[in-house]
């Protein structure tokens, strides 16, 4: 049977990805109660990274630990991928030890490769087109916070990034609308828009997207891999700051969002960030949990 793989929030069912949220929130008590599960005992998970990372490396080792498992972290220069060996090759290599595979790169296609030829779930740990995994947990974290989101509205104010491409499949599965505010040049993929119909509508105006929200979510204006790009991004994206003024726009209980890393008095102010509506902690603990209710999910299918 082939595995199932979480390259993209659309690899899951709707009905699937409130499973996953649900066990998440479960995951989570039972932490704090001391009830461990060991999924992963005597069982192996390989994390290929070709980018840097903190929150998704930290918080998949240690989930993999909470489960009894084990993990070998490969970044370029410590494997034969670094040194031109096929990603299909590894990916056929690593299914036969390890129990999943998580991959952060910069091409997806090199993501959707290992995917296409391994015999384990692959999860993609991020690459240039998305960024799944933090979707799991910003919905965790809205759903802690405020209930349910179907019905509501996001804004999302920056670039049409990765992270801002996540939260457009997470807008059409989980039935929310999406306001996405980019200057000119800097709006998401062409085709994805088109696939979310009415759940996203984009506008180059930041207070009209964020008039209204629920939830104000922002994130670097130059991501890994552009950082030659940063200057011309500071002068492009000038008025696309979160600030008080942008938050008061939303509705008063909004809550703002941003995956981290993040970049005070660029894309967010530091009253903004470390404010009282903020709940970027949560959303970075909340990956623990959600990728370790995203493992379950995947290995018991
Ligand atoms: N949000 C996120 O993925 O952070 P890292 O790049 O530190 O993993
Ligand atoms: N858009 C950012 C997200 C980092 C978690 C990047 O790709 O660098």
């Amino acid at each position: 049977m082939s595995p199932r793989h979480f390259l993209s929030l659309m690899d899951l069912s709707p009905a699937e990805i409130r499973q996953v949220l649900d066990r998440a929130t479960r995951m989570k008590r039972e932490l704090s109660e001391g009830r461990p599960s060991d999924l992963l005992r005597h069982r192996t998970v390989v994390m290929v990274f070709e980018k840097s990372s903190t929150r998704t490396r930290v918080s998949f080792e240690t989930g993999i630990t909470h489960l009894g498992g084990s993990t070998i972290f490969l970044a370029p220069s410590d494997s034969q991928l670094g040194r031109g060996e096929p990603v299909a090759d590894t990916a056929r290599v690593l299914s036969r030890m390890a129990s999943l595979i998580i991959m952060r790169t910069g091409e997806h296609e090199r993501v959707a490769e290992m995917a296409r030829h391994a015999a384990v779930p692959v999860i993609n740990g991020l690459s240039d087109f998305n960024h799944p995994c933090q979707l799991l947990a910003d919905l965790q974290t809205w759903q802690e916070h405020r209930g349910d989101f179907s019905g509501c509205r996001a804004a999302w104010i920056g670039d049409g990034n990765n992270v801002c491409h996540s939260w457009m499949n997470a807008a059409r599965q989980l039935d929310f609308r999406l306001v996405v505010a980019t200057p000119a040049g800097y709006e998401p993929d062409r085709d994805l828009v088109a696939a979310c119909g009415s759940h996203v509508t984009l506008t180059h105006d930041p207070a009209e997207a964020a008039s209204g929200a629920d939830v104000v979510v922002t994130d670097t204006w130059a991501s890994m891999g552009q950082e030659e790009e940063k200057n011309a991004r500071l002068r492009d994206f000038e008025g696309f700051c979160v600030t008080p003024g942008i938050m008061a726009a939303a509705n008063r209980e909004a809550l703002f969002m941003h995956c981290l890393p993040a970049y005070r008095g660029m894309e967010v102010t530091a009253d903004v960030i470390d404010g009282p509506q903020s709940v970027v902690w949560d959303e970075a603990e909340n990956r623990l949990h959600a990728q370790k209710a995203l493992m379950e999910f995947l290995l018991t299918r």
